[in-house]
């Protein structure tokens, strides 16, 4: 499958990485909208995807045909969704407050509600949209990677990794790493992508990014090195984040 070769992409700092990726975002909604009537954008949560969803509330109107984008969530955490650990809040501020998406579009995870509740309630609304078992469900999922190669809400060992009917899961992150209760993604779904983009900034992420990357035993069996596009995965790095040649 083409997509288990991951593409590399390095730039000088994340605002140069958050604008050309929302640059290349804008150019292929438009294609998928011809080709598909929609555009399927995964989300990723965390701090690291603010700059480009800034980047992409301020592109041009007629650039990004937002009334055809659905948008769905990675994971979420469980908390309100006016609360700052909140990723659907960070996405609201930084880019879905300023954009035409009908509400409609815009898949929020009830972070709110009783974690197995929300986790069935939005397998339910994933699985309405998206009724063929086998078809792609994102045009482009955006996830990042944290320094111990988690990704979305699925750590290491979590026992999430092996599930295979289910498509969103309650989970609980490791001890340290608030907040605790969280609801994810499953790998069959994430999976089920065109093209994974994976962002990641810092110079923390940098030893667990050779790691993914340079294709170790201990890197090969993290989840961010389990998730790939059907088509293409591209690794959007800054300069700090990215292993040394
Ligand atoms: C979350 C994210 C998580 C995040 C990584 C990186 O809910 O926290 O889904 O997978 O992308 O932890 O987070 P940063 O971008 O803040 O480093």
């Amino acid at each position: 499958m083409p997509g288990r070769t991951p593409a590399v992409e390095v730039f000088p700092d994340i605002g140069a990485l958050s604008v050309a990726a929302a640059k290349r975002l804008a150019a292929i909604v438009r294609p998928a909208v011809l080709r598909r009537k929609r555009f399927v954008l995964g989300l990723a949560g965390g701090h690291t995807p603010r700059p480009l969803y800034e980047q992409l509330a301020g592109a041009e109107r007629e650039e990004v045909q937002w009334r055809r984008v659905v948008v769905i969530f990675g994971d979420e955490r469980c908390v309100a969704p006016t609360d700052p650990a909140s990723n659907y809040a960070m996405a609201a501020g930084a880019l879905l407050a300023h954009v035409p998406i009908p509400q409609r579009n815009v898949l929020r995870i009830a972070g709110e509600l009783d974690p197995e509740d929300a986790a069935e309630r939005y397998e339910g609304r994933l699985r309405a949209l998206f009724p063929d078992p086998d078809a792609p469900i994102f045009d482009v999922l955006l996830l990042g990677v944290g320094a111990d190669g988690h990704t979305a809400s699925l750590f290491p060992g979590s026992p999430a990794l092996l599930e295979r009917e289910r498509w969103v899961v309650p989970v609980q992150a490791p001890r340290g790493v608030m907040p605790r209760d969280r609801i994810t993604l499953t790998l069959p779904v994430l999976e089920r992508a065109r093209e994974v983009w994976f962002l990641a900034s810092g110079a923390d992420k940098r030893p667990v990014i050779a790691e993914i990357l340079g294709g170790t035993a201990a890197g090969r069996r993290l989840p961010a090195s389990l998730v790939h596009g059907r088509e293409r995965t591209v690794w959007w790095l800054d300069r700090q984040a990215a292993p040394e040649r």
